[in-house]
């Protein structure tokens, strides 16, 4: 084992220096992780522009990660030197009420890997044994690379309930958009139909599955309607994040229909509810967030199985050292629908 690597920090807000540090010793219920790759995701990028969790600065971002025991604590057991991991990255106080509920995102103490603590963009990553996952040996880390991601959409299907035969209206196609639309395939809901402002987007997303694409926003609603004979959609899930588009979701959903709100807005966006609306026909709006637990197994288990297509989210790859170039050229990459970094 090295004493020293090296560690991508975001220093201040559009600054990552390539920084030695000593790799962690892991705590006697820890294990050592030996980063192979990890994805760039729309959250990282908040952080880097300053707009989220800057008052954690510096940092060492990084969450969507996948790599192989390096060492273990004295306490850990069940686990082996050199297996191939994914990490959940949500580390709850497992005491309180919503630990034991499973909401480990309502933890008053929860911890996230890369966000309040130091994460993945570098050599060497120290978690609690217990959201430790083994993956296959076999499997490709860019893939792997890809379970958090899919995960916080898998729990957004569990919670909206979503059932074959079920017609669903995604909002926004990108990588999240498309994840989504990858996973209703799955599922067997249909018809899929996506928008996005962006037609290269939507596209792709018909590319991996999507049954109808919307690219002019005035056509979304009588597309929605000529494709569900007139009643609306069973479900509509937001995965843009503006809270305007609620307004839209309302008017695109069947009696009885569902809202998945899942795209993050602003801390303060309110949503405008047609209350009467809502009672009248039993409407229902619910959030989702993150990926976890049994939501990490079942991203996994569709990943080895290959029911994803992948290959759009795996193709952009950059070493540690070229981490600032790999951030600051992302926005002039629409075509791509995820970077990833290689350890
Ligand atoms: N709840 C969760 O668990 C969770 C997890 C991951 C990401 N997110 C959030 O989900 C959202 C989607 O993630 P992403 O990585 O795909 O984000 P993204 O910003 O890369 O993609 C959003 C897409 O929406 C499109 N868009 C913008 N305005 C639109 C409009 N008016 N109508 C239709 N499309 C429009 C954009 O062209 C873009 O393709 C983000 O808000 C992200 O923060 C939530
Ligand atoms: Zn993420
Ligand atoms: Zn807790």
């Amino acid at each position: 084992m090295p004493g020293m690597m090296k560690a991508a920090v975001l220093t201040k807000p559009h600054r990552f220096e390539i920084e030695d540090r000593p790799v962690p010793e892991p705590a006697p219920d820890e294990v050592l992780i030996r980063v192979g790759r990890v994805g760039i995701c729309g959250t990282d990028l908040h952080i880097f522009n300053g707009h989220y969790a800057a008052e954690n600065l510096p940092l060492v971002p990084g969450h969507e990660f996948t790599g192989s025991i390096a060492a273990m604590g004295n306490d850990v057991n069940g686990l082996a030197l050199g297996q191939k991991v994914v990490v959940d990255m949500n580390i709850g106080c497992r005491r309180c009420y919503w630990c034991r509920r499973n909401e480990v995102l309502n933890c008053p103490d929860m911890q996230q890997l890369g966000i309040t603590m130091d994460g993945a963009f570098t050599e060497y990553v120290a978690v609690p044994a217990y959201l430790v996952i083994v993956a296959p040996s076999d499997m490709d880390d860019a893939v792997l690379a890809l379970t958090e991601p899919l995960a916080c959409v898998v729990r957004a299907a569990r919670k909206a309930q979503i059932t074959f035969g079920q017609s669903v209206v995604v909002l926004g196609a990108g990588p999240i958009g498309n994840l989504h639309v990858q996973l209703l395939r799955t599922i067997g809901a249909v018809p899929i139909i996506v928008t996005d402002i962006a037609e290269e987007r939507t596209e792709m997303a018909l590319r991996v599955g999507a049954d109808v694409a919307v690219s002019d926003p005035n056509e979304l609603h009588q597309t929605v309607m000529r494709h569900t004979d007139g009643r609306g959609a069973d479900v509509v899930i937001e995965s843009v994040g503006k809270s305007e588009l609620y307004a839209h979701a309302q008017r695109l959903i069947r009696k009885g229909g569902h809202i998945a709100a899942f795209g993050l807005t602003g801390p303060d966006e309110l949503l405008e509810l047609d209350v009467l609306t809502t009672i009248l026909q039993e409407n229902s709006v619910k959030g989702s967030v993150a990926g976890m637990g049994q939501d990490m197994h079942d991203a996994l288990a569709l990943l080895r199985h290959g029911r994803i297509e992948t290959d759009p989210f795996t193709r952009s790859a950059f070493p540690l050292t070229d981490i600032q170039a790999a951030f600051e050229t992302i926005a002039d990459a629409p075509g791509e629908l995820k970077r990833q970094i290689v350890l």
